[in-house]
């Protein structure tokens, strides 16, 4: 059984304070591991965060025969030169969907790779069409066997292609960018989405030889070649936009002076443009970003506002359940718009067991009335973005509350209860072990 999180509300008052610093991002370090394979020697990375996820993916590729080690601190050091298999663990892949963008690199560096159906946060459908069709695309046989994939390029190279991505996919355009790195010729995929993780990983693999044009826009192209041996790579994660927008919703709801520190304020712009907007005092600096002087306004000032999640840069799906949190206290109706998944909103219905005043319309909207108070509760962390929103609203509940399922949490954020209580939470651990 996995540990559980004790809070002690603090009843609408706005008195955290201090500095919060925001980790290497999740979604970024996953890809950075899963192209180690397209590698023959290896490379170091750093401002890598002792997450569940991370864990997951070392183990994974660990499991091939890469060779992870760690050197110290948020430093690891990669080893790629014995890899044995293309194989990826049944049990690992069916619980990290992102496991999945390792498909494109081991299909491309060794010509053939297996993989169970992926799995990961039960958040939707997750369909894998758009992989199939990009592996066809690029010449390669697919059969499904004993409940796995079985994917061969059909000549000693993959081929490149040309694919228009159906929706702007993060792992799909992550995959066939990385395929196309050791592809023959070019490959073109337009329709990419443009998350600021996707640019990163090109800009490390650039940095290692790979020709990648366009990443980061709606369109990429990649010229097949190889990467390059012996030179010192390295790779260092950016900070986590997901972990710096809940921080910043968490300091809006209930901080007086708060300091988020080692983020990227441009990779969160639609967030903070829509928190000035209801009346948040923030300063923006180069890599950091202030709540100053919040307890003078009450949260009842803050305005409603419509949110519709979109792919980047529009509103991050991953922050839609803590900016539901933060909309529970605005004042007026908001309607929540989930666009990307149909199953994440499912975890409302907690937060109306706490009192909040939340309507679902059908499985992609919401309307959230606000202000309401929010009562402690015991609950259970649904996904990992949905238990990180669970303790913001238990942070600002009225009693204690029980949040069971830590693990969740943990998949996504290091020790959160160790620096939510450097800023004033009253949090800790209830491990079973
Ligand atoms: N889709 C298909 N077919 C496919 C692939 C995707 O129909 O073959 C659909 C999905 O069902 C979804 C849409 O395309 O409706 C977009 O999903 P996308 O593929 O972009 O999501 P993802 O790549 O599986 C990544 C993040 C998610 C994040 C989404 C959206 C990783 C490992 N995961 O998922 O992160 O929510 O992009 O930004 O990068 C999280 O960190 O908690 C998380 C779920």
């Amino acid at each position: 059984m996995s540990d559980k999180f004790l809070i002690k509300g603090l009843n609408n008052k706005k008195i955290l304070s201090g500095k919060i610093r925001v980790n290497g991002a999740k979604n970024a370090i996953l890809k950075a591991i899963a192209s180690s394979v397209l590698f023959e020697d290896g490379f170091k990375m750093t401002n890598i965060p002792a997450i569940e996820d991370v864990k997951r993916m070392f183990e994974i590729v660990g499991k091939l025969g890469v060779k992870v080690e760690k050197t110290g601190g948020e430093n690891y050091s990669i080893d790629t030169k014995k890899i044995k298999g293309t194989d990826l663990d049944r049990e690992i892949a069916e619980r990290l969907r992102a496991s999945i963008v390792l498909t494109g690199p081991l299909l491309a560096r060794f010509g053939k790779v297996s993989f169970p159906v992926p799995g990961g946060c039960v958040i939707g459908a997750r369909a894998i069409d758009f992989f199939i069709e990009g592996f066809e695309k690029m010449g390669a046989s697919i059969e499904f066997k004993n409940n796995r994939y079985l994917i061969k390029a059909k000549g000693k190279k993959l081929k490149g292609m040309e694919m228009f991505l159906k929706a702007p996919s993060v792992t799909v355009t992550e995959t066939f960018m990385m395929a196309g790195i050791l592809a023959e010729g070019k490959t073109i995929l337009k329709n990419t989405a443009q998350e600021p993780e996707i640019k990163h990983l090109a800009d490390f693999l650039i940095s290692c030889g790979a020709k990648i044009k366009g990443a980061g826009t709606t369109q990429i192209e990649i010229t097949g070649g190889e990467l390059l041996k012996g030179k010192n790579k390295i790779y260092k994660a950016i900070p986590d936009r997901i972990e710096t927008g809940s921080f910043l919703l968490l300091g809006s709801l209930c901080a007086d002076n708060l300091e988020i520190t080692n983020c990227d304020p441009d990779n969160v712009g639609i967030l903070i443009s829509i928190l000035k907007d209801a009346g948040v005092p923030l300063e923006i600096n180069k890599s950091s970003i202030k709540i100053k002087n919040n307890s003078k306004i009450k949260n009842k000032e803050f305005k409603s506002v419509n949110i519709k999640t979109k792919e980047y840069p529009g509103f991050p799906t991953d922050l839609q359940a803590p900016m539901i949190i933060f909309l529970t206290q605005a004042t007026g109706e908001s309607l929540v718009f989930e666009t990307i998944f149909e199953g994440r909103l499912n975890y409302v219905e907690d937060l109306v067991r706490m009192g909040a005043d939340i309507r679902m319309l059908d499985p992609h909207r919401v309307i959230v009335k606000g202000p309401s108070t929010l009562r402690g509760r015991n609950m259970e962390s649904p996904d990992l973005r949905g238990g990180l929103a669970f303790i913001i609203a238990s942070i600002i509940a009225k009693g204690e509350s029980i949040i069971e399922n830590a693990y969740f949490v943990d998949r996504g954020y290091e020790k959160i209860e160790k620096r939510l209580r450097g800023i004033g939470v009253d949090i800790s651990r209830i491990s079973n072990d």
